[in-house]
């Protein structure tokens, strides 16, 4: 794993360029060699290994470096003299630390860690607010309130400085109210406030050659950004700066109404919410006259509750004076910022599909993959394969191996690849929404600007029993091109932004086994194109389930709110709203859009340790779909494959007339001896109770499910995820590649489909 790397979009169209960035690690040098990605999939039980070399200008020999990722967010300031002439000072903010004890934060600063000079409010290396001053020779005064901070709990927090008196004055106050934080009202103790005062000798050196930072300390710049330290983790709310020593009831008074000749900045991150979110989330603004506004770095969270936040509004568009708070997590990334290494021009004419840009120095190697689609408008093929990449970010460099229970989840020891091995050694590659931040909370964001270790041929993925997401749809891939099917490979951000519009040039459009993450322009999309007469094959299971949402202005990074469902987290009290669109998250299912409603079948249950097979129903046997089963003789369906050793398995979609399967609606064929460890979701629960997993409870199965649809369209669900593990036994031979085969073929045709 010495040689990792990224692109800079996932969807490339057809001649254009994209953008790729190395990091190459103890080689001098790497080779490079563009592939068309047809089977990941190394299992000797299958087909193999398949790529196809493209020639390409950009093949050759290249010059390796090391590229390093710096992950942690903060906010940043540009030079300024305001920030640079300070004398006298003071800093103040309502601050919500998650991990006071995790060592030395910088809340409000310009602290150069290399010169130790400057000024800034802390929490010091005991968990107290602290004020630090380094003067030009280097000789530093830290006065603190030596009193540790309570994690979840609001403090209003401040420092001053003199420079007549030389006095310093530190002090933390909690503000605890009925909902705003982990404790109740009784837990307001004395105990935790302290105001300390102390003579110093010395002023600082504001014109430092630090820039002011938000939530860390600058260490250097390495010529195109800052390498940070003493990282935050927790809330911040409007923070305030003086450049005079305010008196603690004068700073009371600013939390709300910062005013007066003194102010430097009064920065409100609820400034920027509208109706629709936060359409620029990156910038933060400055009330005051001065415009000291500010970038943040690594996407902190934003739309969080503040410290006044007082639970009767659930959503930050409906009260944005009570979301005024950024969270900050040491370990944020949405971009490793690395420099390019080369560009790909993608030919014109060459095929529509997956790729990759394959690195290898020595033994290392990484495929580093992107998308090829047609030009808009200029669709290739009558078949669209629509790769989940909304879904592939969700999960991307997840730690499934570290999850407490994971070995009762999967019903087996998870298997860490080489890839999960470099991960563990490397945290700032970043996180997936599947993981929890060092302070505990949930991963909302995820970006595909930085290595995708899970997001690659060969690997094997420990969720599933071989293969997962990325891998497991190449096995559609190689179908598809066995078979001699001629498609189109578009994402679903070119759904998301072109609607159905891009959908609507293919007769038929398929899925990948598992797009679980969609935005609600991605659904229109989908169920524009059913009514106007598009045919579409779900081909996985836990489709179509988590509200989740692209960066207003960076199609790289992904905003998702998990509650209420089957969930590796969930939102603190009065967060469930994206802050990118505004809308609430959580599943699709809890606003009326059930993915029974486009697919026929939603999520039932989950197992993960072996897959079983299918059953054909009596209805399937009815002339209107009994051409789905030609050249099918068993009854018994998929009882082999590469994931898990069936065709039924790992995530299982149900039908329900209730949550919007049409009636007309028919099962083809339900899956049937699931284990123990399938168990049915939450969100299909009102009582646990006894008798929910896969030997006892009925409802864990897989419908596959066919139904038409209005202007000669039609759906076709297979309703689990380890189906398409099954096309290529028996060398494509089979009755799974059969009965899938006669579908697509069908709707591929500009044929009526038999009703
Ligand atoms: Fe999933």
């Amino acid at each position: 794993m010495a040689i990792t790397g990224y692109t800079d979009k996932l969807s490339v169209k057809q001649g254009d360029k994209v953008k790729v960035m190395v990091n190459c690690d103890g080689h001098d040098r790497y080779e490079t060699q563009i592939v068309h990605l047809i089977h990941g999939d190394t299992d000797p039980n299958g087909p193999g290994f398949k790529v196809n070399k493209i020639e390409s200008q950009t093949n050759g020999q290249y010059v390796g470096k090391k590229q390093e990722i710096h992950a942690g967010s903060y906010i940043q300031f540009g030079d300024d003299d305001l920030f640079n002439e300070i004398k006298s000072f003071s800093l103040q903010a309502m601050i919500y630390p998650t991990t006071p004890n995790k060592g030395v934060q910088a809340v409000l600063n310009k602290w150069s860690t290399k010169s130790n000079s400057g000024y800034g409010l802390f929490i010091d290396e005991n968990g107290a607010v602290a004020v630090w001053i380094g003067n030009e020779d280097g000789s530093v005064e830290k006065v603190s309130t030596n009193i540790p901070l309570v994690k979840g709990t609001w403090y209003f927090v401040g420092g001053t400085f003199d420079e007549k008196t030389k006095k310093v004055t530190v002090f933390q106050q909690s503000v605890i109210s009925k909902a705003n934080g982990q404790f109740s009202l009784p837990y307001q103790m004395d105990e935790v406030n302290a105001v300390v005062h102390q003579d110093i000798s010395i002023k600082p050196h504001s014109r430092n050659g630090a820039p002011f930072l938000i939530a860390s300390s600058y260490e250097s710049n390495n010529g195109h950004r800052h390498i940070v330290t003493h990282k935050y983790n927790g809330k911040i709310d409007r923070p305030r700066f003086a450049k005079s020593a305010l008196k603690i009831e004068e700073m009371a008074l600013w939390i709300e109404t910062p005013q007066g000749n003194n102010l430097v900045a009064a920065w409100d991150f609820a400034e920027g919410i509208t109706k629709k979110g936060f359409q620029n989330p990156e910038l933060v603004y400055d009330q005051s006259p001065n415009c000291l506004h500010g970038q943040t770095v690594n996407l902190p969270t934003r739309a969080m509750t503040g410290y006044n936040w007082d639970s009767t509004e659930q959503s930050f568009i409906h009260a944005p004076e009570q979301y005024g708070a950024i969270h900050f997590h040491d370990d944020d990334l949405s971009d490793a910022q690395w420099s390019v290494d080369f560009e790909v021009d993608i030919p014109e004419d060459l095929q529509s599909g997956v790729y990759a840009a394959h690195v290898k120095a020595g033994d290392d190697e990484d495929y580093i993959t992107f998308f090829v689609r047609p030009k808009t408008g200029q669709p290739n093929a009558k078949i669209a394969f629509i790769a989940p990449t909304a879904s592939y970010l969700a999960y991307a460099n997840n730690r499934f191996q570290d999850i407490p229970l994971a070995q009762l989840m999967f019903g087996r020891a998870p298997v860490v690849q080489p890839e999960d091995a470099y991960l563990g050694e490397h945290n700032e590659y970043g996180l997936s929404t599947y993981d929890h931040h060092t302070d505990g909370t949930g991963v909302c964001h995820s970006s595909s600007l930085r290595p995708i270790l899970n997001m690659r041929p060969k690997y094997r993925h420990n969720l599933s029993p071989s293969l997962w997401q990325f891998n497991a749809d190449l096995h559609l891939i190689d179908w598809m091109t066995e078979k001699g099917f001629e498609f189109d490979v578009i994402t679903d951000y070119d759904l998301h932004s072109e609607g159905v519009e891009l959908l609507k040039h293919y007769n038929v459009a398929l899925t990948g086994s598992h797009p679980e993450y969609y935005s609600g322009a991605m659904l229109d999309a989908v169920e524009s194109y059913q009514n106007l007469g598009g045919r579409f094959m779900y081909m996985g299971a836990n489709g179509f389930y988590w509200v989740t949402e692209f960066h207003p202005t960076n199609p790289n990074i992904i905003e998702v709110r998990k509650n209420f469902g089957s969930n590796a987290w969930k939102t603190l009290p009065g967060e469930l709203n994206l802050s990118f669109t505004g809308e609430q998250g959580s599943l699709w299912r809890l606003r009326g859009r059930a993915p029974q409603k486009i697919a026929g079948t939603g999520f039932i249950a989950e197992g993960f340790d072996v897959s079983s097979y299918y059953v054909r129903t009596k209805a399937s046997f009815d002339p209107r779909v009994s051409w789905i089963f030609e050249g099918v003789e068993e009854e018994k369906i998929g009882d082999f494959g590469l994931v898990g050793g069936g065709a039924a398995g790992l995530e299982l979609d149900i039908y329900d007339t209730e949550l919007g399967t049409p009636d007309h609606a028919i099962i083809l064929a339900s899956s049937e001896n699931h284990t123990d460890v399938y168990m049915q979701v939450v969100e299909e629960l009102h009582f646990n109770v006894p008798g929910m997993s896969g030997e006892e409870n009925p409802k864990v199965r897989a419908d596959m499910v066919y139904y038409p649809t209005p202007n000669g369209g039609a759906v076709f669900s297979t309703s689990s995820i380890a189906y398409c593990g099954s096309l290529s036994h028996n060398n494509y031979d089979n009755n799974i590649s059969k009965l899938t085969e006669n579908v697509l073929r069908k709707f591929e045709s500009d044929e009526k489909l038999p009703w």
